[in-house]
């Protein structure tokens, strides 16, 4: 039975939305999006029942994870940034992402699936970085990140924030992309993308990846795996999924 406040379909597709995230509406129809995760979800780790756990998506865009948390039962708290440029964003870099980003409404995605999907996922406008658990309504059970550290200056002050939410023992998921080539490597590596694009900062290779959740403080780091997800440029990302106690 369609909830009251359900939009139409036209109104969910014909939304002036650049979407990130491949959605499932109906059997059959998606949203488009720059990337289909949905093969993915196992990859991550992610475990499949949630009931009676509060947990966090950092980063949302249009809420791929934090629908799929909810779906396995959590109550789910999702965040991103809705300034324009996004606090990360190098000074030198300010018109190109403006111009990228003219007329773009932060969140339009979420909203409108929020009222397709029936949900009570709530959305907040909170950086990373200002994360506490009073700003998120209090403390959580699981917080999943990812394809976020990426865009950030400092991943490691990121994810000292992301602990502090965490209650004693509470269980992060890290699903995040990792450099091909410097995953030869054994070496904690990242490659610095600032220099040639604008949206990354850093690919990190797996040793990488560990070491800034355990320099944040987390323990019982585990792999969980790897997956190739294709986005919409036809570029493989090769995505990794650590978990990691607070
Ligand atoms: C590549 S998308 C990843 C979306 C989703 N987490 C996923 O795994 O598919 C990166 C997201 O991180 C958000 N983001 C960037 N900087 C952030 C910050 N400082 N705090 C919270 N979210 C941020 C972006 O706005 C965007 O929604």
């Amino acid at each position: 039975m369609p909830h009251a406040d359900r939009p139409a379909l036209a109104e969910v597709l014909g939304a002036p939305h650049r979407w990130y995230h491949v959605m499932e509406l109906a059997p059959g129809v998606t949203t488009p999006g720059f990337i289909d995760l949905r093969r993915h979800v196992e990859a991550s780790g992610l475990p499949p029942a949630l009931h009676g756990q509060r947990a966090l998506d950092v980063g949302t865009f249009d809420g791929f994870w934090a629908f799929e948390m909810e779906r396995r039962g959590a109550q789910v708290v999702a965040i991103d940034v809705d300034q324009i440029p996004p606090p990360d964003t190098p000074r030198s870099r300010w018109a190109a992402v403006q111009a990228e980003l003219d007329g773009s409404v932060p969140g339009t995605g979420f909203e409108l699936l929020k009222r397709w999907y029936g949900s009570s996922v709530e959305r907040r406008s909170v950086s990373v970085y200002d994360l506490t658990p009073q700003a998120i309504g209090g403390p959580v059970d699981l917080v999943f990140v990812g394809a976020m550290l990426l865009h950030l200056r400092d991943p490691v002050g990121a994810l000292e924030r992301v602990r502090e939410v965490l209650r004693p023992g509470g269980r992060l998921v890290l699903f995040e992309p990792v450099d091909r080539e410097l995953s030869r490597k054994k070496e904690p590596m990242a490659r610095f993308l600032q220099g040639g694009t604008v949206w990354t900062w850093w690919y990190p290779n797996p040793a990488c990846l560990r070491d800034w959740v355990t320099t944040a403080g987390f323990g019982e780091l585990r792999e969980h795996g790897t997956c190739e997800a294709v986005d919409a440029t036809g570029n493989k990302q090769r995505l990794l999924a650590l978990h990691a106690r607070a």
